[in-house]
């Protein structure tokens, strides 16, 4: 017998249970007395995992509990949401994701993973692939912006670079790829709401990112908070057997989402403690995460026939069976003593510089005022963002802390030394007093340029933070308008974890950029940027809305019966406001310029199983160096289901010194041709199919070709 099966035929009922139980830590939140419970649960093996309990020597202790005082030594797995960073922060997901660049997003989860197993950490609940297209919903921070594919990609490459090459490796932690699924989709964006989507949506985009992340080998699976069209995930048979498990063969773990097996019964789906168990784990959950339910509950539904004895063995095995592939039960001590902590700061703190420049988007430039020039003498930077280094490290800051971060009064002062910078916060972020606006604008006086600094709080973005509207919560319209007003010039930097909506702010200024939370390193990024160390790359990952009338909104739009038309009265579109967004997927501006010509697909006809290359000659029209994006769309003209008028299938980057010129070319499979069918399965239908390439998903820059995919 194989280590598992003999420790599977030791266990009481009891000990198995516990290892489905996972509770959190009371490290850092309460006292001593509870601690002391925890301790006692995992001495009687009633505790499996435990989540937010990091430092390798708080895990080695808990750890020695469970290996050398209970009765079967099953080691512990210490669980913890590592989402953009452990102690070195990067920027927060939706910000990342701006990068399109793979390897990248593959090499902060790479130092995240070594950075939290030095704690002691084995599990993190990252990532999260909620596609999302509605910014009231605050989770939008956390994830891949509105594209499928693009949210795809982001789940390979973190599943990759937190396990690395073997899971086994003091260096690597397992991924749950969260949240199964859809919840990016609540009704109105109200964190916790119900979704209802079609079931083509869901497979078109809500299933694919969880398809890339197991087909990477994520370890674990979360699900989601929510019900799906009255299925509550936690209990969702269908999608979490059938599809997951059965479908794609997904032979890792589940684990419930923060005590949503309990939140069955506010569901209105299980009675008691007893039937959210029951319900459970005949989904396929095998670790309960704090709600206590399997613990209270498992016995008792065993007694009433609603699980059976076999049912628990085979969540016990996979919990059992991920702790082996984790090498834990080899060495239980493995993470937290491979080496001392400090060891690449300074490597990380670039890797979190580099990455946040990169996450930086230049939305509007119209006056040409950037980058500041080298003999800039003053400077005002006004604004509650401006010196709020705490901010900067964004929702889910892990082990990051607020010193180590950098403000971005900081990154100037350190960028510009020989500059004078004036700063004064005019206003709180939130708060209504105005008293302090007197004064910053009195600071602009001298000043050459202004730099106001306006936005979200972290915690105004993340898990609970939904808002109605997008607007500069606070006085801070009072305080834009006032520094407006004074007629200079002046670069607005928003920090945010979503898009907001600010059409009089994008009239005024004459530069924004969307600067999000860009972690530890965030002063010196926008230093980079603004003092054109560094030429912007960023690029959205999803459409910007104008009003927040106008969400869900996203790029992927079905075409309608009657398309978009001004002066057209009767087409689709709204009376007070246009249809298009603020700024389109993929808008991002750069110090450079760019044109697009030349653009082929060569054949221009092609059978089943055979390849298109669609190529295209990018100009760098300017004297400076810099970085194109380049996004490449499919749209089948005539199919027998009615076909997205845009579909990503491409991002290429090139980088092009000034006058430059280099082509793009992809490899277009006729298979990225095909969709689900009139029956939800996949097709691939001969016919005429337009293939545009593009700097964004904006329609008026996009050049076009059309192929034929033949019989
Ligand atoms: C609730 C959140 O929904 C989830 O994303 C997170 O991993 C857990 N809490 C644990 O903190």
């Amino acid at each position: 017998m194989g280590r598992i099966d003999t420790l599977l035929a030791a266990m009481t009922i009891e000990e198995k249970i516990g290892q489905l139980n996972m509770v959190a830590s009371t490290l850092a939140v309460t006292g001593p007395g509870q601690l002391g419970d925890i301790h006692e649960g995992i001495r009687t093996g009633r505790i499996g995992s435990l989540l937010n309990h990091w430092g390798a020597d708080e895990v080695h202790a808990v750890q020695r509990l469970a290996v050398e005082e209970s009765r079967l030594g099953v080691p512990l797995l210490l669980g913890l949401d590592v989402i953009h960073g452990h102690r070195t922060i990067f920027p927060v997901p939706l910000a990342e994701a701006c990068l399109f660049a793979p390897d990248l997003w593959e090499k902060t989860a790479r130092a995240a993973a070594e950075e939290a197993t030095q704690d002691g950490v084995a599990l993190t609940f990252a990532p999260m692939l909620d596609v999302a297209r509605d910014p009231r919903w605050g989770r939008i921070v956390e994830g891949p912006g509105e594209d499928s594919w693009v949210a795809s990609q982001i789940a390979a490459a973190k599943t990759l670079g937190f396990q690395g090459q073997d899971l086994a490796a003091a260096d690597s932690l397992a991924a749950t790829a969260k949240h199964f699924c859809a919840y990016g989709a609540v009704t109105a964006g109200r964190e916790y709401a119900s979704v209802d989507v079609s079931e083509r949506t869901l497979r078109e985009i809500y299933l694919p990112p969880f398809s890339a992340a197991v087909a990477a080998g994520t370890a674990a699976v979360m699900p989601a908070f929510i019900d799906l069209a009255g299925a509550p995930m936690t209990a969702n048979a269908p999608l979490l057997q059938g599809w997951l498990r059965r479908e794609l063969g997904f032979e890792g773990v589940l684990i419930s989402d923060y005590n949503a097996v309990a939140e069955l019964m506010n569901h209105g789906v299980a009675a008691d403690a007893v039937e959210a168990a029951a319900l459970a784990l005949k989904a396929g959950v095998d670790i309960d995460m704090t709600s206590d339910c399997y613990v209270r509950g498992l016995p008792e539904a065993l007694k009433r026939g609603l699980v059976t004895m076999a049912e628990i063995d085979v969540s016990v095995r996979r919990v059992l069976d991920l702790k082996d592939r984790l090498g834990l039960f080899d060495d239980p001590y493995r993470r937290g003593s491979a080496w001392p902590h400090g060891a690449r700061d300074a490597e990380r703190r670039e890797l979190a510089r580099e990455v946040g420049r990169r996450a930086i988007v230049l939305l509007t430039h119209r006056a040409a005022i950037l980058p500041l020039p080298p003999e800039i003498r003053r400077i005002a930077l006004i604004g509650p963002l401006a010196a709020a280094s705490r901010e900067m490290l964004g929702p889910w800051a892990s082990a990051g802390r607020a010193q180590d971060a950098v403000s971005i009064l900081e990154g100037l002062e350190a960028a510009l030394p020989q500059c004078r910078i004036d700063h004064a916060p005019g206003v709180d972020i939130a708060g209504q007093d105005t008293e302090g606006i007197s004064a910053a604008v009195d600071l602009c006086a001298g000043a050459e340029v202004v730099v106001l600094c306006l936005g979200e709080a972290a915690a105004m973005s993340g898990e609970a933070a939904s808002r109605a509207d997008l607007g500069l919560p606070g006085r801070q319209r009072e305080l834009a308008d006032a520094i407006f007003d004074l007629g200079k010039p002046v670069v607005v930097l928003l920090s945010s974890g979503r898009p907001l909506t600010l059409p009089w702010l994008f009239e005024r200024a004459d530069a924004v950029l969307a600067t999000w939370f860009l972690g530890g390193e965030a002063g010196h990024a926008v230093a980079d940027v603004l003092t054109g160390r560094f030429n912007p790359t960023g690029r959205l990952p999803l459409s910007w809305p104008r009003l927040v009338g106008q969400v869900p909104i996203f790029y992927r739009q079905r075409p309608t019966g009657r398309p978009t038309k001004a002066g057209e009265h009767y087409s689709s579109s709204y009376l007070d406001v246009p249809a298009t967004p603020q700024f389109p997927f993929g808008h991002g501006l750069s110090y450079s310029r760019f044109a697009l010509f030349d653009f082929k697909c060569d054949p221009s006809s092609a059978k089943a199983g055979e390849f298109v290359e669609v190529s295209v000659t990018v100009a760098n029209d300017s004297e400076v160096d810099g970085e194109a994006t380049l996004f490449l769309f499919v749209h089948d003209l005539v199919a027998s289901v009615a076909r997205p008028v845009l579909e990503l299938k491409g991002v290429r980057k090139i980088d092009l010194k000034g006058r430059e010129r280099g082509r793009a070319t992809w490899r277009l499979s006729t298979g990225d041709l095909s969709f689900l069918g009139p029956n939800l399965n996949p097709v691939l239908e001969s016919g005429r199919f337009e293939i545009h390439v593009g700097q964004s998903a904006d329609p008026a820059g996009l050049l076009t070709e059309v192929i034929e995919l033949t019989p």
